[in-house]
């Protein structure tokens, strides 16, 4: 083929062609030359500032200076630092030395969909947009580092932070948080990935130290990390609150020192999580750069009140004493300075903008993308806009703010659209009638039963009901500082939705939250939409999903497992989650989320990569295209994805890959490779996916690096992890 195309080329075009690679070549080659020289001259400038410093100028850029600063050189024209949250829209302004926001009256903004949303989209350019328009968004803002994104992975849904980070698939978030990162950095701003690592519960997030083994901490727990450092070159890290092995994340010699900055080369700044820090030898020694949060002594000191940091005082009597060696100091300082010759004192950054169309676009298309539709009995879904029908909407999701609450990510949403307003605004020849259903206020039990009742009766005049409820910010839900204390849904309403499912057949439930639930209600409803926490553009979202004006195409990042001990932590008890106060063991070790689910034979109420559409699609001539690879081939998988339905559509083809006959423990199948594509209704295309052979290496503890088994492997191919379309026996040779 090749070849006879290359005939028709005339050999005038072929020279061109030539030249031109050529040229392209040699733009490339100096384009990397002047990167390394710039990067040398910077390494040359950065030396000389050094010099120029005292060591209390250089102590204080290693600890705030407020409570998201921290200070520059005033001297010699080197800023402050100037950081946020993170990790779906920018923060509000807090005070200079305390926990109250400073009500200003221009830090309104748009609120990206949550990363859980992210991530479903199972689609990377989505995730680079999104980076770019957040990272503008942090450039009119004035920030130089953004605190975000989170990548740690999902390992028990009662973790109240999983909101915010990319799902249980370490793969899935290596490719979703590089473009991410990314995006943010093009702006000269600094992406600070975070919580490094094994933060998976918030219960006793300060002081839980976690064991687990190398194996899984490799395979399951870093990789995102990695991806970010190394492919992503984030800026930025931030360490967790909780202990590995017995020492604080913030300063631990294994995380920060042998793996983050030795093996992974991470050239970057470490960043304590706020009041991460517990120890000044730790903290100096083992990998932190920069200390945040940490109480103020203001009481005491009004001119250097962060002064009693770990980082602080006592850093600088161990320098002036000699204890500590000066390099040691020289290390942190010189990461800060290259930190800002990247952002703040980067001239050529771009000015950044907020709140424009554009943003709102980038939030629409990744919350639209984002969601899942999880069950549709006989096409319930979408609902015709045409129709003049009556639609209840019941829950106090269609109304509650999703943008405010959770902690560090809350967000001042220049505009919020919410599920209610977003319907009203798309079905105009339907009558809408609303009750809240049930309410989220401390637990008021005949409040609630009027409110049931209020929602029956409106069930029972309507044509549809779509209930929406799931979650929420408060305490206790999806927020940051303490897990859920159960699996099934809040507030009574497992028993709200069975109700109104018994007066009105036609009822779709949309969840809104950021974690699995129990659904004890599955067979009574129609339909199920998992929503995640959408941002500005929430009630668009969801009104373009259920009138159908946006074809459904995201995929769970996450199992929805049918009861809590179905899911690997809560399989083993206390001691694995959520310890016994002091310690956890992962006790499931590399079998987290579906890898699980499928080992085992457990059953997920919903799988990993499932989400249907309003099409359908066929897979065919599955095919690798050799039987036999050597350690250092590529697999190419082949597939003809065929649009069967009467809609244009999006479909996530997922590559798995299991080893037979192991020698090692493995999971049944890891997710190896994916591709999102959109096709017209009836159209067909080819798709290829590659996989490095190395990529199918285990962490082998016994040599502490990456082991490439040979011998029999399946290659599974289908658009959810449990359904497949074809199986391919390949060999390593
Ligand atoms: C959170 C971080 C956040 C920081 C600053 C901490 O409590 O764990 O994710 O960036 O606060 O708000």
């Amino acid at each position: 083929m090749i070849v006879n195309h290359m005939k028709s080329i005339s050999k005038k075009s072929l020279i061109k062609i030539l030249v031109f690679s050529v040229f392209i070549l040699c733009v490339k080659s100096l384009k990397a030359q002047s990167l390394n020289e710039i990067d040398l001259a910077i390494n040359v400038k950065i030396d000389s500032i050094i010099s120029l410093l005292t060591i209390e100028e250089k102590i204080a850029m290693c600890h705030a200076q407020s409570k998201f600063s921290s200070t520059g050189v005033p001297r010699l024209g080197v800023p402050e630092l100037w950081m946020s949250d993170g990790p779906h829209g920018i923060r509000a302004e807090m005070n200079w030395d305390n926990w109250n926001y400073a009500n200003w009256t221009n830090d309104y903004i748009t609120a990206f969909p949550a990363l859980t949303c992210l991530a479903a989209t199972f689609n990377p350019s989505l995730s680079k947009e999104y980076g770019l328009s957040l990272g503008e968004e942090a450039r009119y803002r004035n920030k130089d580092v953004l605190l975000g994104p989170g990548v740690n992975i999902y390992r028990t849904p009662l973790n109240g932070r999983n909101f915010e980070y990319m799902g249980e698939d370490p793969l899935l978030a290596s490719l979703m948080v590089v473009p991410y990162v990314q995006g943010i950095q093009e702006n000269g701003v600094a992406a600070c990935v975070k919580h490094f690592a094994l933060n998976n519960q918030e219960h006793w997030r300060g002081h839980i130290n976690v064991e687990v083994s190398d194996r899984a901490l490799h395979e399951i727990y870093l990789p995102a990390f990695k991806a970010a450092v190394q492919e992503g070159n984030a800026w930025a890290i931030m360490g967790a609150y909780n202990k590995f092995r017995g020492e604080h994340c913030c300063h631990n010699q294994i995380l920060l020192n042998d793996i983050l900055k030795t093996s992974w080369g991470f050239e970057g700044v470490v960043i304590s999580d706020w009041a991460g820090t517990h120890d000044t030898s730790e903290a100096i020694y083992n990998g932190l750069d920069i200390e945040m949060g940490t109480p103020s002594n203001s009481n005491i000191s009004k001119r250097f009140p962060y002064n009693n940091n770990f980082l602080g005082q006592s850093f600088l009597d161990k320098i002036i004493s000699g204890e500590v060696n000066e390099y040691v100091l020289d290390d942190k300082v010189k990461r800060i300075l290259r930190l800002m010759y990247r952002t703040s004192l980067n001239k050529s950054r771009p000015f950044g903008s907020v709140n424009n169309k554009k943003h709102l676009n980038t939030a629409y298309k990744v919350a639209t993308e984002g969601v899942v539709l999880l069950k549709n009995t006989d096409g319930f879904l979408p609902i015709d806009i045409s129709r003049e029908i009556t639609i209840a909407v019941i829950g106090e999701n269609a109304t509650k703010s999703m943008t405010a609450g959770g902690g560090s990510s809350e967000l001042k949403a220049d505009n919020e659209i919410s599920p209610l307003e977003g319907l009203r605004k798309h079905f105009i020849n339907a009558t809408i009638i609303h009750s809240q259903g049930y309410t989220s206020e401390e637990s008021n039990k005949k409040r609630n039963e009027e409110l049931k009742e209020e929602a029956l009766s409106i069930a029972e005049k309507a044509n549809i009901v779509l209930f929406i409820g799931g979650l929420n910010k408060n305490n206790s839900q999806d927020s940051e500082g303490a897990d859920r204390q159960h699996y099934n849904l809040p507030y009574n309403q497992d028993d709200l939705i069975k109700s109104i499912a018994r007066i009105n057949k036609n009822t779709a439930v949309i969840l809104i939250s950021g974690n699995a639930v129990s659904m004890p209600w599955r067979n009574n409803v129609m339909s199920i939409v998992q929503s995640w926490y959408l941002g500005s553009e929430a009630g668009n979202a969801i009104a373009s999903i259920l009138s159908g004006e946006v074809n459904p195409s995201g995929k769970l990042p996450f199992s929805f497992p049918k009861k809590l001990s179905d899911n690997a932590a809560h399989y083993y008890g206390e001691l694995s989650y959520p310890g016994n106060g002091e310690t956890q063991y992962y006790k499931e070790d590399i079998l987290v989320g579906y890898r699980w689910h499928d080992t085992q034979k457990i059953k997920p109420e919903f799988a990993f990569g499932y989400g249907m559409t309003y099409t359908s699609f066929k897979l065919s001539n599955i095919i690798s295209d050799k039987k036999k690879y050597g350690s250092l081939d590529t697999i190419k998988i082949s597939c003809d994805v065929k649009n069967t339905g009467n809609l244009e559509g999006k479909e996530v083809i997922q590559v798995y890959v299991g080893k037979k006959n192991s020698k090692v423990k493995r999971a049944l199948k890891e997710l190896k490779g994916f591709e999102k594509l959109s096709l017209l209704k009836g159209e067909s295309k080819k798709i290829n996916i590659f996989i490095e052979v190395d990529k199918l290496a285990f962490y082998d503890e016994t040599i502490s690096d990456w082991n490439i088994e040979k011998g029999e492997y399946i290659i599974y191919v289908g658009n959810a992890s449990d359904n497949i379309s074809k199986e391919i026996p390949i060999t390593i040779i």
